[in-house]
């Protein structure tokens, strides 16, 4: 194989990338990247690996999620800590219902790319180039929108850094503590059907907060009661952006991509002998590649070869995408390979990608029963394998959008129009993804 280097990739074909018109300002401003502080540090990187290293071996649960598609316009702090304290409010539910150490992954600080169906969007007989993402181009369809701006890198830049900073400060400034999260969950669910099962977790983690306080452990003494760690992802679509933030780290002298703890690649940018597989197996985060239903067994088994030739434990995770009406048919026959070939990974179930629908209405969306049927079928078929289902994948967030239909408070396609905010895919709101939480925390206790 080819001397590895952080621009080889631009040796092989690549899909879903934008044709940038000034080459000169595209130049200028990856050099600019380039000396930008890393937005990561390596050793936190090392700690995800480790986690998901243990996630592997069947001890523990990747939790990852948050939007679809970060936007500029919707760049502000409520946004940013709805989705922390949603993210939170799932994992303690895993934690403490589920028995289970639980490893959080925010979809934040850097989910600016976009894949698209076609180059080309048509309206009305106007033909434009289709929106990638804010780290792209704009929304808005007009020819000045939709015309790929590089200086929308540095402008990504800049709010991914802000955005961390801020998780940061959430997570290690008070606003993870968990006598806190118990009280603002009370709140935050006060409307929900599921308000009843929530008090009574609630209450059974005060209890054992305060058994712990009488006998010394307290939030004086032991960080993990005051503060969490929540580390970042994306897509690395775009890999001139990628590129310009991917360093040799210093301890190591590795390489790391330093624009997020783990990266992935999607389902369309997967090919073996793109440009995306040679970018990502020099890099040493913890990676992820999305695996959708016609995905071959042999493919797959080169696809672990190549990410991870070492078959190192914690540095690839394989997130399937099946649909609720494939799983059955596609996923047992990679779990057996994999196994049987002894390939060390996470899997991890994105349930929304496969069971995506347009509404008579128009819009884009997904039905709740579908992804908790694409859930259920991934714990059985792991149950049957005897594999372990490592994380779960989700596009959701702290607003209570209409976006997916049903769930316990029942959103029909007429209610969509409601609170339909996504400029990309229908999300799950804060009340359906706390409903999910408690179905994946029985799952995952009736696991051990
Ligand atoms: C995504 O995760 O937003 C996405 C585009 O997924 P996939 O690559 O699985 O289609
Ligand atoms: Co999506």
């Amino acid at each position: 194989m080819s001397q590895w280097q952080p621009d080889s990739w631009r040796n092989f074909p690549i899909l879903q990338q934008p044709t940038y018109e000034d080459k000169a300002k595209l130049a200028s401003v990856e050099t600019e990247l380039n000396r930008f502080p890393p937005l990561v540090f390596a050793e936190e990187t090392r700690e995800l690996y480790r986690q998901l290293a243990n996630v592997s071996q069947g001890k523990g649960f990747l939790l990852q999620g948050g939007d679809c598609a970060e936007s500029f316009a919707e760049f502000n702090a409520p946004k940013i800590r709805d989705t922390f304290r949603v993210i939170l409010q799932m994992a303690i539910v895993l934690t403490f219902a589920g028995r289970c150490p639980v490893t959080k992954v925010a979809r934040m600080a850097g989910q600016y790319a976009k894949p698209r169906s076609s180059d080309l969007e048509t309206i009305d007989g106007v033909s434009l180039p289709s929106y990638r993402g804010d780290i792209v181009n704009s929304f808005e369809f007009t020819e000045a929108a939709r015309m790929p701006d590089p200086q929308r890198m540095i402008d990504a830049y800049h709010r991914s850094s802000a955005t961390l900073n801020l998780l940061r400060a959430f997570a290690q400034g008070g606003l993870a503590d968990l006598h806190q999260v118990n009280r603002w969950n009370m709140t935050f669910v006060e409307n929900n059907p599921l308000k009843d099962r929530y008090q009574d977790m609630a209450n059974r983690i005060q209890d054992t907060l305060s058994f712990m306080d009488v006998i010394g452990i307290n939030a004086g003494n032991t960080a993990s009661l005051h503060e969490t760690s929540l580390f970042t992802s994306h897509e690395a679509l775009l890999l001139n952006y990628e590129q310009a933030l991917t360093r040799v780290d210093t301890l190591t002298d590795k390489w790391y991509d330093c624009s997020a703890h783990m990266i992935w690649i999607g389902e369309r940018t997967r090919q073996l002998d793109h440009a995306h597989i040679e970018f990502f197996r020099g890099i040493h985060n913890p990676v992820g590649v999305k695996v959708g239903p016609t995905m071959q067994e042999d493919e797959l088994i080169k696809l672990i070869d190549a990410l991870n030739p070492e078959n190192d434990p914690g540095r690839l995770t394989l997130i399937t995408r099946m649909g609720a009406d494939n799983l059955e048919q596609n996923l047992p026959r990679l779990l057996r390979r994999v196994k049987a070939e002894g390939r060390n990974v996470v899997w991890s179930s994105d349930p929304m990608h496969g069971n995506t629908k347009k509404a008579s209405s128009g819009y884009k969306t997904r039905n709740f029963d579908d992804i908790l049927s694409e859930i259920r079928q991934f714990f059985a078929a792991h149950k049957a394998e005897g594999t372990h289902a490592g994380g779960i994948h989700l596009e959701m967030t702290g607003q209570h959008v209409t976006e997916c239909t049903g769930g316990a408070y029942q959103i029909s396609e007429s209610d969509l129009a409601e609170c339909y905010e996504t400029q990309c895919d229908p999300r799950l709101n804060a009340d359906q993804v706390l409903e999910m939480a408690f179905l994946v925390a029985d799952h995952l206790r009736s696991e051990v």
